[in-house]
């Protein structure tokens, strides 16, 4: 009988623990499309021709994958973006891969959605620089793209909206997908080393990394001031304040997400951290500014070991390389 009670009770540990394990794991779910943009093959083509010609920039040197390049893991490789006359800016240029999944675009989530972010950098003087009306007559003298934007849009309808539309649909298309870690969860226990093993029980417990990072493409879809320290020419960036006016924002940034983000350094909305290893350090020391910072940023503890297993971790969300092959531009 006492058998029995124990392996009952250790059963249900067993089975309790194993419940939780599998509880945090989130697959990616196939990508939607907005209502008022739908989905075909011929307009991700196009918005992929759009996505990497130049002639959208008023240089007709800058396209966007010149800061969100495929071979940098859809950015740029640099702490802070270089934009139109070579001047760096502010900021750091996220990956646009998942950027479709994300509620809010930019670090201070200003724009709403891909096709609201997309007009922006053609238009800003700071990064493409190109004069919309110039731009429009600049693409309707170009018969191969009239004759696509009919195809896809309409008669008449090369228009920077169509523009941002295509290119939006486009984005939705970079995904990161089949994981070491989504592979483990699929069954296959041996895609993931021991190590990162422990850095996944590390990221969903001791770390504390999920509070924050969570769901299937690892964000919560918010802002939090984490500490990241003042980088570059803008010396103070309030962030996610400069949208709400709200001092509990001062500072803060939207969570990135983490699928691929091995692809995509330098991190932080300023680059300030240059590798994997430093985004560890970083918050094992509880950040570096304290002025404003979350409550969740505390010291974590960390030794070496359990430090490597994180960047083991956030390695394992590596997915497929993203196929592209370069467009014939029109
Ligand atoms: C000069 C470099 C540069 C160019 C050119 C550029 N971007 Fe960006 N992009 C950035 C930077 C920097 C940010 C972050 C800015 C911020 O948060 O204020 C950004 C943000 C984004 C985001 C938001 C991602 C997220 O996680 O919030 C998307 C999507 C994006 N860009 C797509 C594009 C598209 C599409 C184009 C071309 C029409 C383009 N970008 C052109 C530098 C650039
Ligand atoms: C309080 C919420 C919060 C917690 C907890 C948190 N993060 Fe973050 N994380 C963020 C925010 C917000 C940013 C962007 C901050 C910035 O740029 O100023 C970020 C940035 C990152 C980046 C850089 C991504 C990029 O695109 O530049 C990585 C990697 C990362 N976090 C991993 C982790 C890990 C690993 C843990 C646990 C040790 C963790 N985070 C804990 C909110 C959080």
């Amino acid at each position: 009988m006492r058998y029995l009670i124990f392996a009952v009770v250790f059963g249900l540990v067993l089975s309790s623990t194993a419940w939780t394990e599998q509880s945090f794991y989130e697959p990616v779910p196939k990508m939607k499309h907005p209502a008022d943009n739908k989905w075909s093959k011929e307009k991700e083509e196009l918005g992929k021709m759009l996505y990497f010609d130049p002639r959208l920039s008023g240089s007709n040197w800058i396209s966007c994958a010149t800061c969100h390049n495929p071979g940098l893991g859809w950015g740029d490789g640099l702490p802070r973006t270089i934009g139109d006359g070579q001047k760096e800016l502010g900021r750091h240029a996220p990956t646009v891969i998942n950027s479709g999944y994300f509620a809010l675009q930019m670090w201070d989530g200003r724009k709403k959605s891909l096709e609201d972010q997309a007009k922006g950098p053609i238009g800003a003087a700071a990064e493409m620089n190109q004069d919309y009306n110039d731009l429009l007559k600049e693409l309707k003298a170009i018969p191969g793209y009239v004759k696509r934007f009919t195809s896809v849009f309409g008669e008449n309808s090369l228009t920077i909206d169509n523009i941002a539309k295509a290119i939006a649909t486009f984005e939705r298309s970079v995904v990161s997908k089949n994981s070491p870690y989504d592979k483990y969860w699929a069954g296959n226990k041996s895609a993931m080393s021991s190590s990162a093993v422990n850095g996944m029980n590390l990221f969903f417990g001791k770390a504390k990394c999920s509070i924050c990072h969570n769901g299937p493409v690892f964000t919560d879809s918010g802002f939090h001031n984490i500490g990241v320290k003042a980088a570059g020419p803008s010396k103070v960036d309030l962030g996610r304040y400069n949208e709400t006016k709200v001092d509990f924002d001062k500072g803060a940034f939207k969570t990135p997400g983490l699928r691929s983000i091995a692809q995509s350094a330098p991190y932080m909305h300023n680059g300030t951290e240059a590798t994997l290893e430093d985004v560890i350090a970083f918050y094992d020391r509880g950040g570096d500014v304290k002025e404003n910072l979350s409550p969740l940023i505390t010291p974590l503890g960390l030794n070496a070991e359990e430090k490597k297993d994180l960047v083991e971790f956030l390695k394992a969300l590596d997915g497929e390389p993203i196929k592209v092959i370069l467009p014939d531009l029109p």
